[in-house]
């Protein structure tokens, strides 16, 4: 299961990954944006991250104009470590190395396309481990408080 969420800057991408998963006979769930009008990416961004969190899902995906705005607001939600990508390297290195469970991305930055073969990195990726187990938990304990 995978989480979907856009505001108006990312709805198209969001649109173009749906179509991707679908073809896939992946499930996910939407949880908006719906359209181009706009609407702020705060809200969105939590609901993706808290069903994330709560194990209701995999991974999620977050679009926004840039990504950056919906990340920051995803890794406000314990638990998450939501990444901004705009390259393959990087889709496929935040997976291995950082474990990251929320891929963003910018509908202003990267074009439809690009979007869904960063998704398909980033969904097909799995984490190392080893040395970077550890270094995810120091992010956690940043997380609790206790770094
Ligand atoms: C909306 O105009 C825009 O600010 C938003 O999509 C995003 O880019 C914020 O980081």
């Amino acid at each position: 299961m995978v989480a979907l969420g856009a505001d108006h800057g990312g709805y198209c991408l969001k649109e173009a990954i749906k179509k991707y998963l679908d073809e896939q006979n992946i499930a996910y769930e939407d949880f908006g944006t719906f359209s181009e009008e706009s609407v702020d990416y705060g809200p969105i961004a939590a609901k993706v991250g808290h069903f994330v969190a709560d194990g209701k899902a995999e991974c999620g995906i977050l679009c926004c104009g840039t990504g950056i705005g919906i990340s920051m607001a995803a890794n406000k939600v314990k638990g998450i470590r939501a990444a901004v990508v705009t390259n393959d390297f990087c889709a496929e290195m935040t997976r291995r190395h950082n474990d990251a469970n929320i891929l963003c991305m910018g509908g202003r930055v990267i074009d439809e396309e690009t979007a869904v073969r960063l998704a398909k990195i980033f969904l097909e990726t799995p984490f190392d481990g080893g040395r970077h187990a550890k270094r995810i938990g120091h992010i956690t304990q940043i997380e609790n408080g206790e770094l």
